[in-house]
This record gives C-alpha cells, sequence and structure tokens, in this order.
C-alpha cells in the first residue's frame, strides 16, 4: 500500500522513498512508490506530473492513478528503475499548486452559493482547465454577483484550511452532506474551511482560502433540474504541463496523447456538451489534442512519423466518437456522481438505453491491393498506362521470347509452375507448347510490343508464382513491370523514371543507385536500389549503431536494364530503330520497404489474420 504523502502534506514538493514495483508496458514505467507526494488524478482533480531520481536513471511521471491501494505513476524512463530502488521524486510544482488553488476555490465557491442560495444539493465538481461544480436544483442568473461577492469576501478573509482523516461514522456524523458513492480505494477524509461545516474531500488543498486569490463566477448554467457553477482564478503563473526544461519526447508525447483520449472520450460520454461544443473543446485549435500534435514538430524526424500516427489515429478515434454522439437533451440521465469520484460510467452504476449501439466494423483494401493503386497512379503520372497480361501464359511469352530457349539454365532462378494444357495437345513445335503461371510479369513484354504501338509506357502489374514457400516467399505474389520503348532512349531515361518513383513511393530524400547484374532479356542489367530511410544511406542510424532495417545503407528494390535485342527483335521491333528499358519489382517487398515493416514471416500477407491485417 503506498503511504500518500500528498494528503497529508499538500505542499511537500520532493521525497526520498523506495520503489515497490517497477513494471515496464511498452514504452511506459509503471512505478508503484512506497510514499507518494504526486497526487493520482480523481475526485475532479487532474494528476500531477513530476520526476522521480534514481542512482543513475531519470523518469518523468507523465501521469498517476489509484489502482487498488497503491498509487501507479506511468513514467517514461532513462536508464533503470527497479523494485528496491531508493528514488527521489519531485513534483512539478507549478501544475500541483494551481490544481490545489482551483480546488480549494471550489470549496470556497461552495460555501458561497450555500450562503446566497437555498435547496441545492452538489453532486460533483471539476477542478481541471474548465471548473466547475455542479448541483441538483437551480440557481438564477441574478446571484452570479452575490456568489462571485461572498466568495472573494472569504478568500479575503483568508481563513485557514485543514483536513482531517475520519471513519465513516465520523464523516458522516460531521460532514455537511454526504456524496452518493464514497471513493473505497481511499482513506476517508474532510476538509474545513475554519467558520464552514467540513466536506468531504480527497484532494489537495491550500492551506488557507487567501492563496486562492480572486475568483471569479464565469458562468451559472441550468439545465435539466441541474445548475453548474463555473468559475475561473487568476492563473498568470499558468504552467503548461508538457513544457518542462529540456523539451518534450517522442515517448512523453504518446502518453499524453493517450491521456487527451481517454479524457476527451469520458467527455463526451458525460454528455454534457453540445457537439458543437465538445468538436471545438476536443479537436479546435486550441485543444489539447491540436497543442500536442504541434510539439511533433520539435521532435528528431526519425520518431515524428510514428508519434505522428498516434496523433492521427486518437484524432480520429475521437472524431469517430463524435460522430454517434446523441445530443444531450435527447438523454434522461439520473447523474448520480459526487464531487470526489472519478466520472466514468462503471462508477455511477447505470445503463443507459439510449446509447448509440457500437457501428458495426468497417473494412478497407488489402495492403497488397493499396500498394498497387498507389504505384499505378504514380506512373501514371509520367505517362505510364497500367495494362494487364495473362497470368497462365505460353511459356514463349515468359521466357523463350525473353532470350531463354527450353534448356537454358538462366530459368532456373524462376521456380515455374507448368501447367497441364486442356484438350488436345499443342503442337510439341513452335511458340505455343508448354503453359506456365507466370512466374514474373516480364511476360507482358512480348506480349505488349506484339500490340503494333509504339512508343511504348506500360506498367504491368500481376500476380506471379513461384515454387517456393518460406519465410520470405510466398507461392503467389505480384510484380509491377515497367516498359518503355521508344527511339533513342538510355540509361539516364531508366534512372529518371525510377528515381521519380522512388522518391513519390518512398519520400523525397531518398536515393538511387544502380549496380552491375546478369538478366537474359536485358543488357546491360542492374539491381536497383533505395537509400534506406532510417538511416539515410549511411548503414548507421543518428546515435546508433548498425541500421537494423538495412544494415548497408540501402535497400534492395529489383532488378531492371535495357531490353535486349532479340527481346525487341522476338516482338517484331528493328531494334536498329528502336530501343528501350525495364524493370520488374516485387509489389509486398516494395511495399513493406516503405513502411520500414519488418516481417519475420512475409506468409502472413496471406493468412488473413485480421488483427495483422488491420494494422495497414
Ligand atoms: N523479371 C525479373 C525478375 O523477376 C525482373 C526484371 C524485369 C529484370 C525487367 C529486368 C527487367 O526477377
Amino acid at each position: 500500500m503506498t503511504d500518500l504523502i500528498y494528503l497529508k502534506d499538500s505542499y511537500r514538493k520532493t521525497l526520498k522513498t523506495k520503489i515497490l514495483k517497477a513494471e515496464r508496458k511498452g514504452d511506459v514505467l509503471l512505478v508503484v512508490p512506497k510514499d507518494c507526494i504526486f497526487y493520482p488524478q480523481g475526485g475532479g482533480q487532474p494528476s500531477d506530473t513530476g520526476r522521480i531520481k534514481g542512482k543513475s536513471s531519470e523518469a518523468r511521471v507523465l501521469h498517476a492513478r489509484m489502482s487498488g491501494g497503491n498509487v501507479v505513476l506511468e513514467c517514461s524512463l532513462t536508464g533503470t528503475l527497479n523494485a528496491g530502488d531508493a528514488v527521489e521524486c519531485t513534483v512539478n510544482w507549478d501544475r500541483r499548486f494551481r490544481n490545489m488553488r482551483r480546488h480549494t476555490a471550489g470549496h470556497v465557491i461552495h460555501e458561497a452559493v450555500m450562503s446566497v442560495t437555498a435547496g441545492l444539493t452538489p453532486l460533483r465538481a471539476d477542478h481541471g482547465d474548465n471548473p466547475f461544480i455542479e448541483y441538483a436544483g437551480s440557481i438564477t442568473r441574478d446571484k452570479t454577483d452575490p456568489i462571485e461577492v461572498k466568495a472573494n469576501e472569504i478568500v479575503a478573509r483568508d481563513l485557514p484550511v485543514t483536513a482531517e482523516f475520519v471513519s465513516f461514522d465520523q464523516l458522516s456524523e460531521k460532514a455537511a452532506f454526504i456524496p452518493p458513492h464514497l471513493p473505497n480505494n481511499k482513506p476517508l477524509r474532510i476538509v474545513t474551511i475554519e467558520g464552514y461545516r467540513p466536506v468531504p474531500d480527497g484532494g489537495t488543498q491550500v492551506s488557507s482560502t487567501g492563496e486562492v486569490g480572486p475568483i471569479r463566477i464565469t458562468g451559472i448554467e441550468n439545465r435539466d433540474d441541474k445548475v453548474r457553477v463555473e468559475y475561473a482564478i487568476n492563473e498568470e503563473s499558468k504552467t503548461d504541463t508538457t513544457q518542462e526544461e529540456g523539451g518534450i519526447s517522442a515517448q512523453e508525447i504518446i502518453s499524453l496523447l493517450l491521456e487527451v483520449q481517454s479524457s476527451a472520450f469520458s467527455l463526451i460520454d458525460s454528455h454534457e456538451r453540445s457537439a458543437d461544443d465538445l468538436r471545438i473543446r476536443l479537436l479546435g485549435s486550441k485543444s489539447p489534442l491540436t497543442g500536442l500534435t504541434r510539439k511533433i514538430r520539435s521532435i528528431p524526424k526519425s520518431d515524428a512519423s510514428r508519434v505522428g500516427i498516434v496523433a492521427n489515429e486518437v484524432k480520429k478515434s475521437i472524431e469517430q466518437k463524435l460522430s454517434g454522439y446523441i445530443r444531450p437533451e435527447l438523454l434522461n440521465r439520473e447523474a448520480a456522481a459526487s464531487p470526489d469520484l472519478p466520472d466514468s460510467d462503471t462508477d455511477r452504476g447505470y445503463f443507459d438505453p439510449t446509447e448509440p449501439g457500437s457501428s458495426p466494423p468497417v473494412g478497407h483494401l488489402h495492403i497488397v491491393s493499396q500498394a498497387i493503386t498507389e504505384i499505378t497512379d504514380i506512373f501514371a503520372r509520367i505517362g505510364f498506362s497500367r495494362v494487364r497480361h495473362p497470368e497462365v501464359d505460353w511459356d514463349w511469352y515468359a521466357f523463350e521470347s525473353l532470350n531463354m530457349p527450353l534448356s537454358h539454365p538462366a530459368r532456373d532462378e524462376w521456380e515455374t509452375f507448368f501447367i497441364e494444357y486442356p484438350g488436345t495437345r499443342p503442337p510439341e513445335k513452335g511458340k505455343f507448347t508448354r503453359i506456365v503461371l507466370t512466374p514474373h510479369t516480364s511476360n507482358g513484354q512480348v506480349r505488349e510490343m506484339e500490340k503494333g504501338e509504339l512508343p511504348i509506357r506500360m506498367i504491368n502489374i500481376a500476380k506471379c508464382y513461384r515454387r517456393q514457400s518460406d519465410v520470405s516467399h510466398t507461392p503467389m505474389f505480384h510484380q509491377f513491370e515497367g516498359l518503355y520503348v521508344d527511339r533513342g532512349v538510355s540509361i539516364a531515361h531508366l534512372k529518371g523514371v525510377i528515381m521519380y518513383f522512388a522518391r513519390s513511393f518512398y519520400g523525397s530524400d531518398r536515393e538511387i543507385r544502380l549496380r552491375p547484374f546478369h538478366f537474359q532479356f536485358t543488357e546491360p542489367s542492374f539491381e536497383i536500389d533505395v537509400s534506406c530511410g532510417i538511416c539515410h544511406g549511411k548503414g548507421v542510424p543518428p546515435g546508433g549503431s548498425v541500421c537494423r532495417l538495412c544494415k548497408s545503407g540501402w535497400l534492395e528494390l529489383g532488378g531492371a536494364g535495357m531490353v535486349h535485342p532479340n527481346v525487341l527483335k522476338a516482338a517484331g521491333i528493328d531494334p536498329k530503330i528502336y530501343n528501350g528499358f525495364a524493370f520488374g519489382w516485387g509489389v509486398e517487398r516494395t511495399y513493406m520497404m516503405k513502411s520500414g515493416t519488418k516481417i519475420d514471416d512475409l506468409r502472413i500477407l496471406y493468412g488473413n489474420d485480421i488483427r495483422f491485417l488491420e494494422q495497414f
């Protein structure tokens, strides 16, 4: 059980203690301290943030919450922290002090409301960025000034605020009211402003009302037998919770994004605001989400895309939740939360029959279909049209016309499936003898040339089949084949087209290189490499050792070359007048290289496991 020091001494800013438990959860370290000065979110008061220093490590506390009788601190960590370690904790005091002032301001306003009105029962309160207290009953607007005057009078008298731990019996005897649900995981405590009746409270308070400073009542909103008194205090020392010295890390932004998501969900679930209001608060230019998204610019580029993806997901999830939103007027719910309780639906213990049903899952195109569309679009912009050629084809198109007669050893590279000829056997000689499942898209080269239209700018994307199935091969896969045939085509054109593709597909900072290679149907032949997006061609990412993605700085795209004269001849084109280039690459491979995804077993692509497919 964590000893809750913040309850006994709200002014404690640093503390030496021990770690009871430390557990990694992804990039976040969950720490349970023996003694705790960090306030765990609840009762309308936001969580504290801060730091924990160990012997050779430092953790930033991003969020604190109560779990069982323990406080769990969600931290980002440099170094190591283990159970048993001695540590020094420091609270982000600006944030905490502001929250304490807001919290005590709430109690002061409550007393002011009680003295100016009658017949109101407190329901709940929030001491976050838009603080309020909510009552059952109503208050007319003309009470705004009297409440504000009374509250500021209590502040001006600088009355002591004290706290005391109590048993349930003592609490029911002393307290001005008992909230319908008392927390069962925190000690019971009452807080008293001198001269007023004690109020049940589990938060942190300033020690006298004078520390709150001037209070403004910013709104009195009556709705459905409930009224909300909204207020503000002077916050000139307002500190941005994310702006601690030394900048913010990728992991911290991610944790804060998740925090923003869960508080957005709670706000939406509370059905207290109109959809427009929610949209502005949660997604508008001044929303915490937008603020965090802006911060992505300040972190290293290599992390930014990862964080960007999370930010987008969070945004999407909020948008989606809002799209099924029911206006508060349509809901007739019994609010039963207390000023000191977290506000989740389960805590309130009701079932809401008007809650929108969960929307049916919406599918999307398979990753390979997405890649095909993208590749087609890129080449279309430079005049290449997508064409289709047979995926079950004559051996002649797949091999012989490509300068690989029947017994040629180069054929072995394509572990080909042969198909039995349906019906009457074809003649044993000539073009149309044996049939294959196309082992590459190069069968489209001569077929395209045979159409008789020149020049040719084709992109042939099709299924290919090879007798291979292991972690890096699936027996069916896709290739895209580019072919350009015209007068005076040179390697410079080949390089230009490939560069255009690589930069459109992978990003404008990418380079390509050509390595000499051999294919029977191109001369000269090359293998094309593209510079690695993680280490940028260096083989060593910034601050790291050998690049885990490419190891050498370059990733292999696939084969290319200048069309062999024999191939042109096979299609009846005069190689003295025309020439061209061709390239043929695997769609799956090319796409995986883009996302930097390393798949241990490529066969998962076609395994139809929805958990995998949904990620793309
Ligand atoms: N067809 C070749 C392969 O499957 C690739 C290639 C296509 C090479 C076009 C050069 C020109 O490996």
